[in-house]
C-alpha cells in the first residue's frame, strides 16, 4: 500500500545533554519555514524530553521516548512508565528496539506488554523487529520477523494508532543497508504479519524502516512499496542530516 504522509522519527538513543536542544531547535526552526508533508519526530533520552517539549511547543516536530516500562507505576526502580512520558510531553514511544531486545533481554512478550502499555497511556508505540546477521545468513529474516510481530502486538494495538519498525540488527550503526529488493521483501512479509495478528486493525499503520538511513540512502529506501517512514538513529542527531532526510521523503 502507497502511504503518502511518513513517519521520519529520530532516535537520540543515549546521547544529548540540554545544549544538543539547539539541534531540536534548529529542526523545528526550518520545519517552520519549509513546513513537510510528513511526520517529523525526535526520541531523546527521557532526560530531555520535557524540555524539548517546551522548546518545541508549537511547531510540528513531534516528540517520544525511547522506551517504557510495562506497569504504569511501582517498585520499579530506575525505569520510566508510559503515563510518565506522556506527562513530560511525548506523543510516541520506541519499544522493543534491538538494543533492548539484545542488550536488556527483552522478550517478544516484554515488548507487547510494554506497546499495551503505551496505548493504555495514549502513546502512540513505534514496535521494532529486525533480524540478527547470522539469521539472515541462514535465510531466516522474514521467518524471524514474522514471529517477532506476531509476538510484540497486543491486542489493543488493533485500534490504536502505532507503527512498526523493520530494523535490521546487522544495518544498525554499521553503515550498511539490506538492498531495496530485500527491504520490500521483509516489509510486505511485515504487513501480512500485522494482518494475520489484527486483521483489518493491522491493514494500515505505517511500516518504518531503520538502519544506517542517511540523506544520501533515504530517497531510494523511502520510496519501497510498504515503506511508510524511517527511524533514524546516528544522522538524528544533528540537524542538517535529519532535514536531509525528511526533505527526501
Ligand atoms: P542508525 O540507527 O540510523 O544509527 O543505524 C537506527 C536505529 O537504531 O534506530
Amino acid at each position: 500500500m502507497k502511504q503518502s504522509v511518513k513517519l521520519i522519527a529520530g532516535n537520540w538513543k543515549m546521547n544529548g545533554l540540554s545544549a544538543s536542544l539547539a539541534e531540536a531547535k534548529a529542526l523545528r526552526e526550518a520545519l517552520d519555514g519549509e513546513p513537510s508533508a510528513h511526520r517529523v519526530a525526535l526520541c531523546p533520552p527521557a532526560t530531555l524530553i520535557a524540555q524539548m517539549a517546551w522548546a518545541l511547543r508549537g511547531g510540528a516536530v513531534e516528540i517520544g521516548g525511547q522506551d517504557c516500562h510495562a506497569k504504569a507505576s511501582g517498585a520499579f526502580t530506575g525505569s520510566v512508565s508510559a503515563p510518565m512520558l506522556k506527562d513530560a510531553g511525548a506523543g510516541l514511544v520506541i519499544v522493543g528496539h534491538s538494543e533492548r531486545r539484545q542488550g536488556f533481554g527483552e522478550t517478544d512478550a516484554d515488548v507487547a506488554a510494554k506497546t499495551e502499555a503505551a496505548i493504555a497511556a495514549g502513546l502512540e508505540p513505534i514496535v521494532c523487529v529486525g533480524e540478527t546477521l547470522d539469521q539472515r545468513e541462514a535465510g531466516k529474516a522474514v521467518e524471524v520477523v514474522r514471529a517477532q510481530v506476531l509476538g510484540s502486538l497486543p491486542d489493543s494495538a488493533g485500534t490504536a494508532a502505532f507503527a512498526v519498525a523493520y530494523e535490521p540488527v546487522w544495518a544498525i550503526g554499521t553503515g550498511l543497508t539490506p538492498t531495496l529488493e530485500q527491504i520490500e521483501e521483509v516489509h510486505r512479509a511485515v504487513r501480512a504479519a500485522m494482518v494475520e495478528r489484527l486483521g483489518q486493525g493491522g491493514e494500515t499503520a505505517p511500516i518504518l524502516y531503520g538502519g544506517s538511513v542517511k540523506p544520501d540512502n533515504a530517497r531510494d529506501i523511502l520510496a519501497v512499496p510498504e515503506v511508510g517512514g524511517a527511524l533514524v538513529g546516528g544522522a538524528s542527531l544533528k540537524a542538517a542530516d535529519f532535514l536531509g532526510i525528511v526533505r527526501a521523503a
